[in-house]
């Protein structure tokens, strides 16, 4: 049965944040979301291609690309992945999008159908280091109309790594993940970074073409990588809620925000439950 309730997460300083618990997992709670019993009974085609990130870690931007490269052109318009983020909107949103369709979600792969091992369809996994993911995450709660958080930086740290707020720890997200690659080892799976797409665009976007199997030009990808800079998307596809999703678009902004002392006790989480985990992250370029 399934297990819904509005709680609310308590910072350090006493401010606070209300989600929905659903099923013990923490999400918004969306006006129009089906819950993740609604997004597990999403009836998946065999060549739906699935976006699975943790939150600010680059959906977007790599939804655009993604879309592009597989269109074949260049797209001005301003659809952003929100068309098919499984646990915001009713499947009828995008039931009548034409193949291949890019679903994407930011929950665990047990929260989806069985269907999407079972079919094999092709995974887009984008991660991005921690501390910038945090700084990023912080960031946009404080934007998002009507949650109202107001809290101060040094209180967010500790309970946000804590997975006190919503869609939990990047740390469990990132080893469920790593777990759900090695138990399905005929499951189709690009995993990008954040920081290698800053580094070197160009290879990355021809990753992505060759794992979706698409062959585009080289002067074809430049200028995808041209229509889909922050400034450009930040013009075309700015939430119009107010949400501030295209903020600053690059790495090592933690620097500007960690303290020593939070540097050092995440240093430390980090080491004490990711040291099995063969992942390298890039803090800076
Ligand atoms: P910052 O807040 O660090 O700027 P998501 O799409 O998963 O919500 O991730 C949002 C993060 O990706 C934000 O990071 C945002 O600025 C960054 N981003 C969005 N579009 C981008 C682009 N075209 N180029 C680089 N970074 C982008």
């Amino acid at each position: 049965m399934s297990q819904k309730q509005i709680v609310e997460a308590v910072d350090d300083g006493g401010d606070t944040l209300k989600f929905l618990s659903d099923n013990g997992f923490f999400i918004p709670n969306f006006p129009d979301g089906t819950g993740i019993d609604g997004v597990r009974s999403v009836k998946i085609r065999d060549d739906d291609i699935l976006m699975c990130t943790y939150p600010k870690s680059g959906t977007h931007w790599v939804f655009e690309r993604t879309r592009e490269l597989l269109a074949g052109e260049i797209i001005d318009d301003h659809i952003t992945k929100v068309e098919a983020f499984m646990e915001m909107v009713p499947e009828e949103k995008y039931t009548d999008l034409p193949s291949p369709r890019i679903l994407n979600t930011h929950l665990l792969m047990k929260h989806l159908s069985d269907d999407v091992r079972k079919k094999k369809i092709k995974v887009i996994t984008v991660l991005r280091n921690p501390k910038d993911v945090a700084v990023s995450y912080y960031n946009f709660l404080r934007t998002i109309p009507g949650f109202n958080y107001k809290g101060e930086w040094k209180n967010y740290v500790r309970p946000y790594f804590q997975g006190k707020f919503m869609y939990g720890s990047w740390i469990d997200y990132v080893l469920d993940w790593e777990q759900v690659k090695k138990d399905n080892p005929d499951l189709p799976v690009l995993t990008l970074f954040y920081e290698d797409i800053k580094e070197d665009q160009m290879r990355e976007m021809r990753r992505i073409c060759e794992f979706l199997d698409v062959k585009r030009t080289d002067d074809f990808l430049s200028k995808v990588c041209n229509n889909t800079t922050i400034a450009a998307m930040r013009t075309l596809k700015e939430d119009v809620s107010g949400a501030k999703v295209f903020r600053k678009g690059g790495v090592g902004d933690w620097k500007n925000w960690f303290t020593v002392a939070q540097n050092e006790w995440f240093d430390q989480v980090y080491q004490e439950r990711m040291s099995d985990c063969p992942l390298q992250f890039k803090y800076t370029l």
